[in-house]
């Protein structure tokens, strides 16, 4: 029986965060330059929006580019944002098709123009599409997410918006990039670092992790699944003893 046949309806993660690395490892192993890996972990991209989509998970949330990744060579940068455009633009069917609606996390304007105004016509043409959300980190960073709430915060304690009683975990929920989206409940990272790497650091509190051996091009949607089948087969007990489940 394949993992998705195996999968249990009612116990599905409603949030699912991927760190896409390996693309470069990948390429090199086969004397290609790293930009072949990025492209070709493009359809790996498909594979994990179909394969959610397909199982019923309402958000996918993908680590396109951290706000450290500026520091790649600049060619490698801009190959990277060349192909997130030409991306957007090939996959606008996809997104259709399958109900995918398009959103975006970090700090956009530090994006080439071209970029953002493909990105916000995207997010304008799949606003109505309602079968799962998509969110591209691009230009993120947690820490800097963090900051960025905090300092929304201040201000509005300074302003007398807010009372400092009143600031709990929903307050600084409200105030993070993904306000609005659940917590993940699961996280896979390709190519077997076992690392966070400055992703959702506040919002990943209680999500399972997954590390898959795979290079992000080899990713298909029966690693998605077979993901999620193991994350069915752990307790989440979020502080609590088996007993109190
Ligand atoms: C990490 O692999 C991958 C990235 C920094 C970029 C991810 C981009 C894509 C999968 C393609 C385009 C994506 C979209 C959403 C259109 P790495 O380069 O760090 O690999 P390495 O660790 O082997 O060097």
């Amino acid at each position: 029986m394949s993992f998705k046949e195996r999968l249990k309806k009612d116990n599905l993660p409603q949030h699912i965060a991927i760190i896409m690395d390996g693309n470069g490892r990948w390429a090199k192993g086969i004397g290609k330059l790293r930009i072949f890996g990025h492209q070709n972990g493009v359809s790996a991209v498909r594979e994990a929006m179909e394969g959610c989509v397909d199982v019923g998970i309402n958000y996918l949330t993908l680590y396109a580019f951290s706000s450290e990744n500026w520091n790649r060579p600049k060619l490698e940068v801009r190959a990277l944002m060349e192909l997130l455009v030409n991306t957007l633009a090939k996959e606008t069917k996809t997104f259709m098709d399958n109900g995918i609606k398009l959103q975006t996390i970090g700090n956009i304007s530090d994006l080439p123009t071209n970029c953002q105004k493909t990105l916000a016509d995207t997010i304008d043409l799949t606003k109505s599409n309602d079968q799962c959300v998509l969110t591209l980190a691009l230009s993120y960073g947690s820490r800097t997410e963090i900051v960025d709430a905090t300092k929304a915060i201040a201000q509005k304690v300074a302003n007398g918006q807010l009372d400092i009683a009143d600031i709990d975990e929903a307050t600084i929920s409200m105030h993070l990039y993904t306000h609005g989206t659940p917590d993940p409940d699961l996280m896979i990272r390709t190519s077997g670092e076992q690392r966070i790497s400055n992703y959702l650091l506040y919002q990943m509190a209680y999500t399972e992790l997954c590390f898959l051996d795979k290079m992000w091009p080899e990713f298909k949607r029966e690693d998605l699944f077979e993901a999620i089948y193991n994350y069915q087969n752990r307790e989440r007990r979020f502080g609590k003893t088996s007993e109190q489940l």
